[in-house]
């Protein structure tokens, strides 16, 4: 039992000093920069670029934003809209991405506003993501992605397209006000979690 919780301690501290394979930490949700010791790779030469499914939207209508590449897989994404009235905070909801890849994540105090790995396995483009635009919303939107190729290269705030406020209104209530926007993380990682604390508690 000992053996087994040394184990688990052991993950622990590898998964620390191994960049962020379960995801982008809080912390960074304003910068949007990864802490990996060597400076941003230049955007004029990042393989990887946002589309866009359209050009304008209304409140609470959804928008497909697609991680492109030129051929080079990644490993780590960091996935916000910014409107150009808050242009510092992750705004609008993502829904729960396909497969077990990506996930969402809280920035600026915004549930799901944001998106982000959640392995530190290669993972290809295209990948198909929705963003849903925040009710009463009256500015423009651009997407931002920070894209990790490998540990040492990097691209940061990885702009898409501006998406314009459209003309006219729409009824619009956010995401998990009607029940399901909320998600628990998998019960492995909750008994992860606990295992950590409680050897934490016996050292
Ligand atoms: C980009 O998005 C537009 C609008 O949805 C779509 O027509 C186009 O095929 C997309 N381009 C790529 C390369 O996915
Ligand atoms: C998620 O998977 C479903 C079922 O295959 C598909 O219809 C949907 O378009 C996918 N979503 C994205 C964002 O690709
Ligand atoms: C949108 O604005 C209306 C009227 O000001 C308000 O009643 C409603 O709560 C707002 N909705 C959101 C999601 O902020």
């Amino acid at each position: 039992m000992v053996a087994m919780l040394y184990w688990f301690l052991w993950i622990y501290l590898a998964t620390l000093t191994s960049a962020y394979p379960g995801g982008a930490p809080d912390g960074s949700c304003g910068h949007m920069t990864p802490a990996h010791g060597s400076p941003a790779s230049n955007l004029d030469q990042s393989p990887f670029y946002l589309n866009v499914s359209a050009t304008s939207y209304l409140p609470g209508e959804k928008i497909i934003v697609t991680v492109l590449s030129s051929g080079a897989n990644f490993k780590g994404m960091f996935l916000q809209a910014r409107g150009e009235d808050s242009p510092n905070n992750a705004i609008g909801w993502w829904e729960k991405p396909n497969g077990t890849s990506f996930k969402q994540m809280e920035c600026a105090g915004n549930k799901n506003s944001a998106l982000t790995h959640s392995d530190g396995m290669s993972k290809a483009a295209p990948s198909r993501f929705v963003w849903i635009a925040p009710c009463n919303s009256t500015t423009d939107y651009r997407f931002y992605a920070t894209i990790v190729q490998e540990y040492a290269t990097f691209y940061v705030k990885i702009p898409s397209d501006t998406v314009v406020r459209g003309n006219g209104e729409k009824v619009c209530k956010p995401p998990g006000s009607g029940g399901t926007g909320v998600s628990l993380p998998p019960l492995s990682m909750t008994l992860f979690v606990a295992i950590v604390h409680a050897v934490a508690l016996l050292r």
